[in-house]
């Protein structure tokens, strides 16, 4: 049996497990992905736990993509946050990275040059800023909590180009793509976008990282002021893509996993 999980707190919103299921059963592999809402006193315990329990593999999600590496031995670019856990080796991955670089890739939109503000500065901020860096952006990172946002700059800048702007100065520069990075218009978090309003002009691009609603606030907006957007369901499908590839070592079909992301979204938004 191939056990695998995701572990997160809180982790209502997963529709991971739905996703994995649905590749297993496609491919007839005996398994099962199981979500676990796991307190933050509780996480050393879940993850040794669930090696001890013979699970292959973990997927990390908000808040501990940070803490994780306290107890796993990351894997290049996953120094910046863990989003997948090979339990077999005690190994981390970061496949958020490959997730945001195919989303944009599949948009066909021209990354390379652009100016790229990114809100937010914990394990997505991270990534999607890395994405876009090696992408060819130049990246300004924003977030609530100022040290923290200096923090996560000081470490992207060992891959290349990236500066903070304190958040109240957004308005002040030229960007030509915006990326939500936070939970702000995740369904039962708030219906608010992350930045204002006014920033938003048309042409620009514009990614959410949330994907539940599929068509969050901001990409609502957005498409009202003709901004060209990107989805953070697409990154969800890639990123989980990845991670099924770590832990099993086959690709696993994509389309299929799109399919049932959108399903399950739809079905919850009823
Ligand atoms: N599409 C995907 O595949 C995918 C993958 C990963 C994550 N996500 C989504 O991305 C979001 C962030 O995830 P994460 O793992 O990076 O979480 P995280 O590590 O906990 O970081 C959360 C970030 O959001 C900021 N934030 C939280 N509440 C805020 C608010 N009310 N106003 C402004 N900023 C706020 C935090 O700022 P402070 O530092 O000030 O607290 C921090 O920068 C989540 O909604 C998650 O579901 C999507």
């Amino acid at each position: 049996m191939l056990y695998l999980g995701i572990i997160g707190y809180p982790l209502s919103h997963s529709i991971s497990p739905r996703i994995h299921n649905a590749v297993m059963e496609y491919l007839r592999i005996q398994g099962r992905y199981l979500a676990f809402e796991v307190k933050p006193s509780e996480l050393k315990d879940a993850i040794f736990g669930a090696k001890a329990l013979g699970f292959t593999g973990l997927n990390v999600t908000i808040p501990y993509k940070e803490e994780v590496l306290k107890f796993v031995k990351p894997v290049g670019e996953a120094k910046l946050a863990v989003n997948t856990i090979d339990l077999r080796k005690m190994e981390g991955y970061n496949t958020d990275i490959y997730g945001v670089e195919m989303a944009f890739k599949n948009s066909k939109l021209e990354v390379e040059g652009k100016i790229a503000l990114v809100v937010g500065a914990g394990g997505a901020g991270k990534a999607i800023a890395l994405a876009l860096m090696k992408m060819g952006a130049k990246v300004v990172l924003t977030n609530r909590t100022e040290s923290r946002g200096l923090e996560a700059v000081r470490e992207l800048r060992e891959y290349g180009e990236c500066i903070f702007y304190p958040m109240e100065k957004i308005g002040e520069l030229k960007i030509d793509i915006v990326a939500n990075a936070t939970p702000v218009g995740m369904k039962g978090f708030s219906s608010g976008i992350p930045v204002p309003e006014e920033i938003l002009k048309p042409g620009m691009i514009v990614f959410d990282a949330v994907y539940n609603p599929v068509e969050t606030p901001l990409i609502k907006k957005a498409k009202e002021i003709e901004c060209r957007v990107v989805s953070g369901l697409e990154m969800l499908v890639y990123q989980a893509e990845k991670a099924f590839e770590i832990w099993t070592g086959i690709k696993p079909p994509v389309s299929l996993m799109k399919k049932v992301a959108l399903e399950a979204l739809n079905f919850q938004e009823k």
